[in-house]
């Protein structure tokens, strides 16, 4: 089957959800597809908050300057300045559409803390921050007629003249192919512009405490649409995820460290003051990697988060979800400290946008997780992911409608239907999900915290073997939504390699024992398929 549209946006995350009520209020047909149900998303388990200048005491040269710090020298300032100022108009629209932000008893807004923030700033819906965005912009989209979601449909590949014509003319994007997961069938979806709005990429790591939709997905198929990737080394490991056996990291947001917790060893003593000024409040990287350190010291496979010293009424109350999941598993966190670990949590890289959230590939546009903007630099502060969401999709709705009105004026290609090459043994399916397994730990175990060359080409080597599988065995399957996801994990796997690779110092997130210093002068790391 075959459908036009307008404008194609992939996900239905903050970003996606955004950009499509942007377009459609101006008129414009968009389809969402989104690979299962509407509200599977990154952003529905977002927790601290949208970090956001409201306050008078706050003001945006604060805001930037703890961005920058975070950033480890690697952020785009004028990038920075422009989200940080542009933040609180989107925020109110956010708010415009019912989204109701936690006050205090003066009825002003109770601002949080995170990691790296030197004021409380963040915005949020108790401990339940995404779930509230979710639910606004999924109530906002439902009343558009201009948008059509589609549930179950899994975005395989962008299509773009280039490979229709086999490289002849300019190259522009035509549409994608997309599965219909419930139909077991490849449609095609034809439009000049194409938004990917996947997520990042956490599924990659053993241990991470992103949802299963986060398979880089987007970030896989803009390189493969020979797009330019950037900074894909930077890989955020989150400080504080409920440790448990059965391997599943449910995040104890850093929140949790802005109302007073603490982390201790395994002696019980609290660390963090030995490691930097902030302590406990200190950037990301650096609270993942004094973790990592004394677990490595103490053989413990978790450090203690101690937030005892606050009332149970006021942590049931202001923490309500982490509350609910620790009490279930017996942990009363009033009364007992919280087992936790760093784990795999954001993908600080991605496909490589200007400010209009334009890729160098005519009519392919990222926003979110997906995209590498320059805000971030080689660490993210915390909470400037749903900030950075909503003002991209505003800027980047507004080069669509341009780039659309222009696009419409050539006639579209006509776009071949998907040829399916059919079969696939069921028993090879187990081996399919062998190799995720095998790929994740492989990145847990060599692409980590703290990395070294020789680790980094081990897992240079094996990730090539998988690949190799991939392409020579299993690619003439008929196409399964599990084996897509892999190919796309392994492809964002060897770029976070190749990144890490060609960074010959240590900054932000990328720690390598190899190169422990950092160089003077700050460069991205780029890829793009040749
Ligand atoms: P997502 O919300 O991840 O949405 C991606 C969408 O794309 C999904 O709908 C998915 O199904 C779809 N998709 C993916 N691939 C395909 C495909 N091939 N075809 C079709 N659809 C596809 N950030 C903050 O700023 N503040 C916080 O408090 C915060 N807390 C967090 C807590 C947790 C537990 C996690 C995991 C992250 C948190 N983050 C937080 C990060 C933040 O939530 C994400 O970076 C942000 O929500 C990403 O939004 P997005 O719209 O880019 O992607
Ligand atoms: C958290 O609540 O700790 C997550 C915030 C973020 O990832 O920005």
């Amino acid at each position: 089957m075959t459908r036009s549209f307008d404008v194609i946006v992939v996900g239905s995350g903050i970003a996606g959800l955004s950009f499509a009520l942007k377009l459609a209020q101006t008129g414009h047909s968009v389809a969402i597809l989104t690979k299962k149900t509407r509200a599977e998303s990154n952003t529905n388990y977002a927790q601290g908050g949208i970090a956001v200048v409201t306050s008078k005491t706050d003001d945006f040269d604060s805001h930037v300057r703890d961005t920058l710090v975070a950033g480890d020298g690697l952020c785009n300032e004028k990038v920075v300045r422009e989200i940080v100022s542009d933040g609180p108009q989107r925020v109110k629209e956010l708010v415009d559409l019912g989204l109701s932000f936690s006050r205090g008893p003066s009825g002003a807004y109770d601002l949080g803390r995170e990691g790296g923030h030197t004021k409380r700033r963040i915005l949020h819906v108790k401990d339940m921050t995404g779930k509230a965005i979710e639910e606004a912009l999924l109530h906002a989209v439902g009343q558009e007629p201009n948008i059509s979601l589609f549930e179950h449909f899994f975005a395989i590949d962008v299509l773009t003249t280039a490979k229709l014509r086999k490289g002849r003319g300019p190259n522009r994007v035509v549409g994608l192919y997309a599965l219909d997961v419930r139909d077991e069938r490849v449609d095609t979806f034809c439009a000049p512009a194409v938004v990917l709005s996947t997520g990042g990429a956490g599924q990659v790591y053993l241990y991470t405490t992103n949802p299963d939709i986060a398979t880089g997905d987007g970030i896989a198929m803009a390189y493969r649409a020979g797009v330019e990737v950037r900074n894909m080394e930077f890989i955020q490991f989150h400080p504080t995820a409920l440790y448990s056996l059965s391997g599943a990291r449910f995040l104890i947001s850093e929140a949790v460290r802005g109302e007073g917790a603490i982390l201790r060893n395994a002696a019980g003593e609290a660390f963090m003051r030995g490691y930097h000024e902030m302590a406990d409040l200190a950037p990301r990287d650096i609270v993942a990697r004094a973790i990592d350190s004394e677990m490595k010291k103490s053989g413990s496979p978790h450090v203690w988060l101690d937030i005892t010293h606050r009332n149970e009424a006021f942590l049931r109350e202001r923490f309500p979800q982490i509350y609910q999941t620790c009490r279930k598993l017996g942990i009363n966190i009033a009364k007992d400290m919280i087992p936790v670990v760093p784990a795999a949590h954001y993908t600080c890289g991605g496909v490589a946008t200007n400010l209009s959230a334009e890729t160098e590939l005519d009519g392919l546009y990222a926003c979110g997780e997906v995209a590498c903007t320059g805000l971030h630099g080689a660490n993210r502060l915390a909470s400037n992911s749903l900030l950075e969401a909503v003002v991209m999709a505003h800027r980047g709705a507004e080069s669509v409608r341009r780039y659309v009105a222009s696009a419409k004026k050539s006639p579209m290609p006509s776009i071949p239907d998907w040829v399916d090459l059919g079969g696939g043994d069921v028993d090879e399916r187990v081996v399919i999900s062998h190799n995720w397994d095998e790929l994740r730990r492989t990145m847990w175990d060599y692409v980590s915290i703290v990395r070294t060359t020789k680790r980094l080409e081990r897992a240079r080597t094996r990730i090539g073997n998988l690949a190799k599988e991939i392409h020579d065995y299993y690619w003439n399957f008929s196409v399964d939504p599990r084996l897509l996801e892999l190919r796309n994990l392994i492809e964002v796997a060897e770029l976070v390699v190749t990144c890490a690779l060609q960074r010959h110092e240590s900054r932000g997130l990328h720690a390598i024992a190899d190169y422990p210093r950092k160089l003077k002068v700050a460069r991205d790391s780029r890829v793009r398929r040749s």
